[in-house]
């Protein structure tokens, strides 16, 4: 072999090499993706916020049979004391753990389920990829609330997210609208002090 060819073959060689590690999700079936998602999904704790729970005697547990569809669309929250969530108090969350008041105002833990008008149906592996690395909605809309971890959940690779979200695509779609964020100021109006 003469030193050019040698030369393209080797450069080919690195180049595929590149092209395979930049893309190693690749190298699994749907099937590892999935199941390494859901590894992923249940230790980050993604059900703890994004679950409705059953509540027991031990704290609540996720309700198994509408997991991590969000904050219950039909579900009323409780009255609050504005006075506790000022700057420096209290931050506070519902037994569900699934909505929390803060400085931010109340935000609703998002349906991650694959239903296409209330949970991520349309989302795109992109999408959720750059949702959790800029913390932004779709990943260019409004920032994140609180307590949503994306600045932890944006730390793993571009092959573990990607996991992440064929599990999140693999569960059963469930149709439940999360209500939108309330603002601060609206606090007080939305909830009398008891
Ligand atoms: C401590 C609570 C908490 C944990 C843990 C948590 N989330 Fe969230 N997440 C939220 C809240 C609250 C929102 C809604 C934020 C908002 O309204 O801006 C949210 C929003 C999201 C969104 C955006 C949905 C949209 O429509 O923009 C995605 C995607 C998401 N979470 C995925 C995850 C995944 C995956 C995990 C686990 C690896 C996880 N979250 C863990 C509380 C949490």
């Amino acid at each position: 072999m003469n030193k050019k060819i040698l030369f393209v073959s080797l450069c080919t060689f690195c180049l595929i090499l590149l092209l395979t590690e930049l893309n190693c999700s690749s190298k699994m079936t749907k099937e590892e993706q999935i199941a390494r998602g859901k590894y992923l999904v249940n230790i980050g704790v993604c059900n703890d916020c994004h679950s409705p729970k059953i509540m027991t005697a031990m704290g609540p547990i996720p309700d198994t049979t509408r997991l991590l569809s969000g904050q219950p669309s039909d579900l009323q929250l409780p009255p609050i004391d504005t006075g506790m969530i000022a700057m420096g108090r209290w931050i506070l969350t519902t037994g569900n753990l699934n909505a929390w008041v803060g400085p931010w105002g109340i935000s609703f833990a998002a349906n991650l389920t694959p239903d296409p008008s209330t949970g991520l149906g349309l989302w795109t592996r992109d999408i959720f990829i750059k949702t959790m690395r800029t913390g932004k909605h779709m990943g260019a809309g409004n920032d994140l609330l609180p307590p949503m971890p994306w600045q932890a959940i944006g730390g793993l690779t571009d092959k573990d997210l990607g996991c992440m979200f064929a599990y999140l695509q693999s569960i059963p779609p469930i149709i439940n609208r999360v209500p939108t964020p309330i603002p601060p100021n609206m606090i007080a109006e939305k909830f009398i002090k008891e």
